[in-house]
């Protein structure tokens, strides 16, 4: 059921780490969107593999992995290991996409490719037909709590005109600065799968807030 939402841990209380992700099993949440940080590719370190490890092992939704790292390519068998659906790696960090993307699925993993806020939605042309999501950054990516970027909304509809054109199956997620207001907008111009962070974690009532995003 439309649309998939996909709560973003990196907006959870880490202190307690164990009680956020049985919030997460219990809700209507579909996904769960782990985003990992090198301090290279993003100005921010978030969490790595040995935090995973322990989320992996508590969490019973499907883990949707956004490396915001340089070479991703490097870490398709740790990201396998963690038992996750979805590796999502940055168009801007992957000098052969091509071969990444085949590395994921001879993984058996779903896989994702992301654009930053500049990035033309153009670029996916040769791609679009092999992957199974393209993440769109409605914020510049390494924080969270950052203003929506309102171009969005037009790159929403240009992916959506670019895969109805092919016989692509690629979902659309947008990550950044999603709440009720903007997903509704988001949802109305093509997007499929809503990540948020702040707007769940910092909602009075996580639980409702997932639902009504759920109702978009
Ligand atoms: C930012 C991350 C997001 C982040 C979104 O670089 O990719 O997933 O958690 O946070 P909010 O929803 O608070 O904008
Ligand atoms: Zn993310």
């Amino acid at each position: 059921m439309y649309p998939f939402i996909a709560p973003s841990l990196l907006a959870a209380d880490f202190s307690n780490l164990a009680r956020d992700i049985e919030m997460i099993n219990q809700s209507e949440a579909d996904w769960l969107h782990l985003d990992v940080m090198d301090g290279v590719f993003v100005p921010n370190i978030s969490f790595g593999f040995p935090v995973l490890e322990h989320v992996a092992r508590l969490c019973t939704k499907p883990l949707d992995v956004h490396l915001m790292i340089v070479n991703p390519e490097k870490f398709v068998r740790e990201v396998k290991a963690l038992g996750a659906m979805m590796m999502n790696v940055h168009y801007e960090a992957c000098t052969h996409l091509n071969r990444v993307i085949y590395e994921i699925h001879e993984h058996g993993m779903k896989a994702g490719v992301t654009l930053n806020p500049s990035t033309p939605v153009g670029v996916l042309e040769d791609v679009i037909g092999d992957v199974d999501m393209v993440l769109l950054m409605t914020v510049n990516p390494g924080f969270g709590g950052q203003k929506f970027i309102e171009h969005s909304i037009e790159k929403v509809r240009k992916l959506r005109r670019l895969i109805e054109g092919t016989r692509s199956h690629a979902l659309i997620q947008v990550d950044g600065g999603v709440n009720l207001e903007t997903g509704k907008r988001l949802v109305e111009a093509g997007a499929d799968v809503l990540v948020a962070g702040s707007t769940v974690f910092n909602a009075s009532d996580p639980l409702g807030m997932i639902h009504a995003l759920k109702e978009l």
